[in-house]
């Protein structure tokens, strides 16, 4: 655990496990009726959700990885819980799959992603916060919506409970990770975040909308949904909102702190 870290940090992580290790095993409704009926197309709805699935399979694989690499008993005990979580979710996601066609083969953006982030070595610090920002932010953000379908309202509500914590838990341990980190690796790593959310972004734009969208609308919605995850960046203390311009690109180099 960094040094910089207080005891009050570390007491509220201690409730953060408390509160997760408490936190009763969710039972699903699998009765409940399925209507994959959203904003797009049966088939892109199976994407969607494949996506997520592949995504907790992904977050899984990258809490045992860091459990190997991380030599603190508190966190790697948050790690033990946040696997376990995910690995759950995956199966939920999986059974709801089985229900409307089958699980299907993620954007092949999306795939090399994520096999290219988890084979990073050297600094993990990156890979905790690629997957903080382009996995479970992007996951919470879908998972708010409103879903018509009833088994899948109603999963999302259950994984939504355990993703609250993990995205406190990854706001916490980034934002004492990041207080000491040198200046230019954050700007590497803010450049880094941006490029592969851009990337991933725009193909799943793609995969909904097809080749039909207008370039200036694909930029705006792509800029003004950057925006939000650059204030989840602001908030970390990655970067200071005011060298940013507003679709991201930084001002200066110099004075990040
Ligand atoms: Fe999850
Ligand atoms: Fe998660």
């Amino acid at each position: 655990m960094p040094a910089s870290v207080s005891p009050k940090q570390k007491q509220r992580l201690d409730q953060l496990i408390a509160h997760a290790l408490r936190a009763p095993q969710p039972t699903v409704d699998w009765n409940l009726p399925v209507t994959p009926r959203l904003w797009v197309r049966s088939a892109v709805y199976r994407v969607m959700v494949s996506q997520l699935y592949h995504g907790e399979i992904a977050t899984a694989q990258l809490c045992a990885l860091l459990h190997q690499r991380i030599d603190d008993d508190r966190v790697r005990q948050w790690l033990v819980i946040q696997e376990r979580d995910e690995l759950r979710h995956a199966a939920m996601y999986h059974r709801y799959l089985q229900r409307v066609g089958g699980v299907v083969d993620s954007d092949p953006v999306f795939v090399r992603t994520l096999s290219d982030v988890l084979a990073w070595r050297g600094d993990f610090l990156g890979q905790v916060l690629v997957f903080h920002v382009l996995l479970e932010g992007e996951a919470v953000q879908l998972l708010r919506n409103r879903f018509r379908c009833p088994l899948f309202a109603h999963i999302s509500r259950m994984i939504l409970r355990d993703e609250s914590r993990h995205i406190l838990f990854g706001r916490w341990y980034l934002k004492a990770q990041l207080e000491n980190m040198p200046a230019d690796r954050k700007i590497h790593w803010y450049a880094t975040i941006r490029a592969l959310w851009y990337e991933n972004a725009e193909a799943q734009l793609k995969l909904y909308y097809g080749s039909h969208l207008p370039k200036w609308l694909r930029r705006h919605w792509l800029n003004r949904r950057w925006r939000f995850q650059q204030r989840a960046l602001v908030r970390l203390g990655l970067v200071v909102d005011g060298q940013l311009t507003c679709n991201g690109i930084l001002h200066r180099r110099i004075g990040i702190s």
